[in-house]
């Protein structure tokens, strides 16, 4: 199948501005937008994005297709060309834009940061676990960080979906020292809040569910 990459092309060291470059590429329907963008790589080794696994777990490829935050390894060109056969690729939105695809990523780091993203050991607790326990935090425990609710819910206020899930998963730890505590370094409104349970599932690769109570 012939399909046109529309790809934002930024280079800071030359670019004023961004602009948007015309890849012509051959792929499968069944092969995904990171099979097209590697070979676009291929025609032009300069071309910057990132990309590791190409099977949806370190969260590295996730850009701007067709408008919508997504993993570009997991997004099926069937489902992306449509029947013109064009497919644009954007940097994530909300994140600032270093080079072609490629983002800054220290923002995103350091909300994480800010949740103490790690189990601070209690004293006094065994280490078990009920099974019904352990089974819901593997559904927060799930996200790759790959950023794309950030770029997909991030409100005004700088509220990060990303950071949040992973501040939950810890503080609904019984193991967990910290606790309720890492959730109050996020403030999030409880408006804000009923965005995330309800739109997360919608936007996430992993389809992250955030707990209502
Ligand atoms: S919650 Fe989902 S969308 Fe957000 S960073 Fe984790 S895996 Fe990515
Ligand atoms: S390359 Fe790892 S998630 Fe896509």
């Amino acid at each position: 199948m012939n399909v046109t990459l529309e790809i934002s092309r930024f280079n800071p060291e030359v670019d004023r501005e961004p602009y948007f470059q015309e890849f012509r590429v051959t792929v499968e329907e069944r092969q995904t937008v990171l099979d097209a963008l590697l070979d676009a790589w291929r025609q032009e080794p300069g071309l910057s994005f990132r990309r590791s696994c190409r099977s949806a777990i370190c969260g590295s490829c996730a850009v701007t297709i067709n408008g919508i935050p997504r993993l570009a390894c997991q997004t099926l060109i069937r489902e992306a060309a449509g029947s013109n056969g064009r497919i644009t690729v954007e940097p994530l939105s909300h994140f600032r834009q270093l080079k072609d695809l490629v983002v800054d990523l220290e923002p995103f780091f350091g909300s994480l940061k800010a949740v103490v993203p790690w189990l601070v050991n209690r004293s006094d607790h065994s280490g078990r676990m009920e099974p019904e326990v352990a089974r819901k935090l593997e559904e927060l425990a799930s996200c790759i960080l790959c950023g794309v609710c950030d770029a997909a819910l991030s409100d005004q206020a700088g509220v990060r979906p990303a950071a949040f899930v992973k501040g939950l998963r810890l503080a609904r730890d019984p193991r967990d020292e910290l606790g309720a505590a890492r959730l109050r370094l996020m403030q999030v409104p409880p408006e804000i809040l009923k965005l995330f349970i309800k739109d997360l599932p919608e936007v996430c690769p992993k389809k992250v569910t955030i707990p209502k109570n």
